[in-house]
């Protein structure tokens, strides 16, 4: 969430029982906007830009009551950008006890004096994007039909980091933590984290599409690339349909083949499995596959660490992303056409997965690639050897012309 507003609840706007009213509530949803504008663009945005915003829906729901005296704070940002409409979602807490009194949803369509339709002033997007950027925080944003939720951390050029399966951004903590000068902007993919797990609608083009949405959104026109395994099919997908928005690409433990029959059928089983037993269950079957011998040896935190995130994956997230990796095309194609892309491929040496000697031979089919080997780490050098993968990425981005 972006920088949040604080009002305070008067007695005239409560009703005999001393709730602030319904009334009184639209009003300070509406205050908490304005105060927004007032501390940035101006109260006089809309009128300088001739677009005026109004209001075609509202939902409210209200979850506990206000009182006078109450100070309430107001975070409000844009889940949804269109050409003509946005939509702003608010949410309402008391500052005394933090108690989440009201969340509202607005979707406003911008008209010109004679009232038809305009585009939404450039001016105000670009007020919401830089807040956004500066919100340090997960927030929930509104992408190709799902809500996301998705980390963004600092000013500068974007970096994109795509985590893979089953699992969520954070296995970035520590590179979103390091990357000073970069906008991070780590998602958890649809069916992750917390993010919408939709029963349908997953494939690699959907993921690559919710990411492509996410980047306008965010006001991102090009980006590096960063994915993790199942991250890193989701970037050949990405690459294949936008490939001018990519300045710069980081493979880490990923391959470009498409699944054997094998691995297909075995996709089908541990959908199966999923359906059946729960996340805990793939969980526990990954865990010993997904991290190195070192860590499971040596590393107790970072191993419940990796089953907790994995255990919470929901299971139409889990299927859902089982069939897209089953059914991705072959990548190795587009990997000589990579020429003139900056790419670096990172590979932890006890990476059972997709083992360094595959990393070497997909570094060795893109033109000009450098390979990085993270020693003591498996398929999640990220979390296993966060420095020195970290310190990886940072020299590859220094790098870039
Ligand atoms: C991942 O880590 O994303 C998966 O292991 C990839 C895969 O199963 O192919």
């Amino acid at each position: 969430m972006t920088p949040s507003i604080l009002l305070t609840v008067y007695p005239d706007e409560c009703d005999a029982f001393g709730h602030l009213n319904q009334a009184s509530f639209l009003s300070l949803f509406e205050r908490a906007r304005w105060e927004m504008l007032r501390a940035g663009p101006g109260m006089d945005l809309f009128d300088r830009t001739g677009a005026w915003p109004a209001v075609r829906r509202t939902v409210i729901e209200y979850h506990a009551p206000a009182f006078p005296g109450d100070v309430l704070r107001f975070e409000q940002d844009l889940t949804h950008l269109g050409r003509t409409s946005f939509t702003m979602r608010q949410v309402a807490r008391r500052v005394g006890d933090d108690a989440l009194i009201a969340n509202a949803e607005f979707v406003f369509v911008c008209v010109n004096r004679g009232g038809r339709p305009v585009a939404v002033p450039k001016e105000f997007n670009d007020f919401m994007t830089s807040r956004r950027r500066h919100a340090g925080e997960v927030q929930r944003l509104a992408v190709n039909g799902v809500s996301l939720a998705v980390e963004v951390r600092g000013d500068g050029p974007a970096v994109l980091f795509i985590h893979g399966y089953p699992l969520d951004h954070t296995i970035w903590t520590h590179q979103i933590a390091a990357l000073e000068g970069w906008c991070r902007i780590a998602p958890d993919l649809r069916g992750m984290g917390g993010s919408d797990a939709p029963d349908l609608g997953y494939s690699m083009e959907t993921y690559a599409a919710d990411l492509a949405e996410l980047l306008d959104l965010l006001g991102a026109d090009d980006v590096v690339l960063v994915g993790l395994s199942m991250g890193g099919y989701v970037a050949f997908e990405f690459l294949r349909r936008w490939r001018r928005r990519v300045r710069g690409l980081v493979l880490v433990d990923t391959r470009a083949e498409a699944d054997t029959p094998e691995a297909r059928r075995s996709r089908d089983a541990a959908a199966g499995t999923a359906k059946e037993q729960g996340a805990a269950a793939i969980a526990e079957a990954m865990l010993p596959k997904v991290l190195g011998a070192s860590t499971l040896a040596g590393a107790p935190a970072t191993v419940e660490r990796v089953r907790t995130m994995m255990a919470a994956t929901p299971v139409a997230g889990i299927v859902g992303a089982l069939g897209a990796m089953r059914d991705r095309p072959d990548s190795t194609p587009l990997l000589a056409e990579l020429d003139g892309l900056p790419t670096l491929v990172i590979v932890g040496d006890e990476d059972e997965l997709t083992p360094p000697t595959q990393a070497r031979a997909m570094a060795d089919a893109i033109p000009g690639a450098s390979l990085v080997v993270i020693r003591s780490a498996g398929h999640l050098p990220t979390l296993e050897r966060p420095s020195e993968t970290t310190d990886a990425i940072v020299a590859f981005l220094a790098g870039l012309p």
